[in-house]
């Protein structure tokens, strides 16, 4: 087999954010298959970064009176401590606030700029006085101006699906200062992607991207407007790229984000002496490929390669997207507690049964990818726990306690093997083409038949046959090394396990050829139980942590992908929103511990007759002995939450950074339970 270079890359999270399940599921989806490549012994690199630069990250910054800096440097050792959570195996993790990201960008920009492809016009564009600074269309919000519908941001309404542009918006008001921006002008800098009309069409059509993404870029070629121009540039204050040959223009986020994927591989080229050149050159026979969610194909399958194309560098040979994913069947929330962040997920549960339930639900199509709570756990204990790690367990005991850990020297079923080393191709053909969701089928089939042949051979009964034990040591020898080729397998999705695996293994390391020639006359080690079952009560732990630990304020940067990020505005609310809160003036009448909580205190609340239980988050503070007969203020209207221990029927107000830090929030002397808070 000839070894094949490659460069994979993930979309760049914003700096601005914590990562959730969202983007665990991309870069597991990638990771896999970065890990079956070098399985196969291909030169395969993976790199990724943080995505730095932009308007929200600057105020970001600015409201956590913190420089960008700062917090870009924050975000980024997060980020890469979830990735390496989920053992996503990057070659490099860097950040487009990089100095090689600065001169592949003023790269880039000169050598289109140089082949005619940059115009400069002047433009109006909405402008907050009081911020001094021109708004990007998410943070302008008003009216539709087709149907009405209030608190429409400023290019797009959510009601009717309009588009438009911002100085169209009815009454509209800046996010950043709460005044109706003005219209001025300035001048811009456009990337002209009609120029790359005929090689766009053959690029689309060449097979490096989904069908499905084909047909939607289709679109824009048979639209009225076409390929519009791109505008790259963005006025200060800006946090980004200063543009070359320019006063106080700076390039927009979106250009200097896909030339990240370079940098991030250049700064990795200089420190282990790989050739970049090999690798980015136009007529490089090296691969290049981006997994992606299909709501920024546009800027992948459109401007990326047009720029790439534009500026005398190779273009990728496969940009790959993904669904988004939901969790329970609905979209991630926040209120319904599925707005799962990676770093919840890692304090509660083993990062390899999420990779697992990811690879049985990937495809190569871009639906939807629903993370269902109660399948997820069934589906890690039936296959990983109940069928893959079980063979091991069923058989490695009687090799090392009657035969000093040694496998037989042939196998009883060699033509039972066969059947296993030949679905190496098969497997091989499916991870290749991301059809992870058919690889772990097929792969649970062999796992299937494998136990199988253990239910069939029965050794616990012969072991009791004196005269019968070397056909013990046969069929366990072939148990063991069926489930060696099923690892081998699986290795791509489950690294941690396969390691295990192969200490126990006493061999090397696996390869994919690996399960081609069986083990045999070799000494395992002694057999440690490799995977321990998911439970209900795991999940619901990580639930009630993840919704303590998620800040209200997080909601929408974690939330946010693509341009919809860390919207401003999710951070104020209008008045017929506080309205509907109806906070009341309680008195607590009993407050006890709850069992298995480490966080939560049961409290009664009397509301003036009516009575309430709720579970506050407040035990770090209060011991609840000092709790009973004080007032405090309550949340009487929030919809009642099922949570492990009980439904809680409200919400209780307390301030505070947390820990012992929290108080709880407490009326005027003369107020009455029962009474509503204004
Ligand atoms: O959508 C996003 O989250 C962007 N930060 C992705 C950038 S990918 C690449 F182009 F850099
Ligand atoms: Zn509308």
């Amino acid at each position: 087999m000839k070894s094949r270079k490659i460069l994979v890359t993930t979309a760049l999270p914003y700096a601005n954010g914590a990562l959730h399940l969202g983007h665990i599921l991309e870069h597991v989806q990638s990771d896999i298959w970065v890990r079956f490549q070098r399985l196969r012994g291909h030169e395969c690199y993976s790199v990724c970064a943080d995505d730095a630069h932009g308007t929200p990250i600057m105020l970001r910054a600015q409201q956590e009176n913190i420089s960008p800096e700062q917090l870009i440097e924050t975000m980024w050792h997060r980020h890469k401590a979830d990735f390496d959570g989920f053992e996503i195996s990057f070659d490099n993790y860097y950040s487009t606030h990089s100095t090689e990201n600065r001169e592949y960008a003023e790269k880039i920009y000169k050598a289109v700029r140089a082949a005619g492809h940059i115009d400069r016009r002047v433009i109006k564009h909405a402008y907050d006085e009081e911020a001094g600074m021109f708004l990007p269309d998410r943070f302008i919000k008003g009216e539709c101006p087709k149907c009405g519908t209030a608190d429409q941001y400023g290019d797009n309404c959510e009601s009717c699906g309009a588009t438009y542009s911002p100085v169209d918006l009815k009454n509209a008001v800046s996010a950043i200062s709460g005044t109706t921006p003005v219209e001025r002008e300035s001048e811009h800098y456009f990337f002209k992607l009609g120029d790359f009309e005929a090689f766009l069409l053959q690029f689309l059509r060449s097979g490096a991207v989904q069908t499905e993404i084909l047909n939607k870029q289709m679109e824009w070629f048979e639209s009225e407007q076409g390929l519009a121009d791109w505008d790259v540039s963005r006025d200060a204050p800006y946090w980004g790229f200063k543009i070359p040959d320019t006063e106080d223009k700076y390039f927009y986020v979106w250009l200097d984000a896909p030339i990240g994927y370079l940098a991030s591989f250049k700064n990795l080229c200089e420190r282990e002496g790989i050739d970049f050149d090999a690798y980015l050159r136009a007529d490089s026979t090296a691969e290049m490929h981006h997994f992606i969610g299909k709501d920024i194909a546009y800027f992948h399958t459109l401007f990326w390669p047009a720029l790439l194309k534009g500026s005398g560098m190779r273009v990728p040979s496969g940009v790959h997207c993904h669904g988004f994913l939901s969790v329970n069947g609905a979209k991630m929330s926040k209120s319904r507690g599925t707005f799962i962040q990676a770093e919840s997920y890692l304090r509660h549960l083993n990062p390899e049964w999420l990779r697992y339930y990811f690879a049985s639900k990937l495809s190569d199509g871009i639906d939807d990818i629903d993370l269902n709570l109660e399948d997820f756990i069934q589906r890690v204990n039936s296959d990983l726990v109940g069928k893959v790690v079980n063979i091991a367990s069923r058989c490695a005991g009687f090799i090392n306690k009657r035969f000093e850990h040694t496998l037989a020297q042939e196998l009883p079923d060699p033509v039972l093997y066969q059947e296993l080393a030949d679905a190496a191709d098969e497997i091989a053909a499916l991870y290749e083409q991301r059809r992870y969701n058919q690889a772990m089928r097929a792969i649970m089939a062999l796992a299937d038949r494998a136990n199988q042949y253990v239910d069939e051979q029965k050794p616990w009964v012969l072991i009791k046959d004196a005269a019968r034990q070397a056909e013990v040591q046969g069929i366990c020898t072939q148990g063991i090394n069926m489930f060696r080729a099923i690892i081998t397998y699986l290795k791509p999705v489950v690294p941690q396990l396969a390691a295990d695996a192969e200490v126990f293994l006493n061999a090397g390391e696996l390869h994919w050829s690996s399960a081609q020639t069986p083990l045999l006359g070799s000494q395992v080690v002694k057999f440690k139980a490799l995977m321990t079952r998911a439970e209900q009560k795991m999940v619901d732990a990580m639930l009630v942590d993840n919704q303590q630990a998620m800040p209200a304020a997080q909601d929408a940067a974690a939330a946010a992908t693509g341009p919809l990020a860390d919207d401003p505005l999710s951070e104020t609310i209008q008045y017929d929103e506080f309205a509907k809160l109806d906070l009341r003036v309680v008195k607590i009448i009993k407050a006890e511990h709850v069992d298995g909580a480490a966080k939560l205190l049961q409290l009664t609340l009397d509301l003036g007759g009516e009575q309430r239980n709720v579970f506050a988050g407040i035990k770090s503070a209060y011991d609840p002995t000092e709790l009973v007969g004080r007032m405090t203020v309550m949340v009487a209207n929030l919809a009642p939450r099922k949570m492990r221990f009980g439904v809680s029927e409200g919400m209780v107000l307390a301030a505070g950074p947390g820990g012992e830090d929290l108080f709880i929030l407490a009326p005027d002397a003369g107020a009455l339970p029962g009474m509503r808070v204004k």
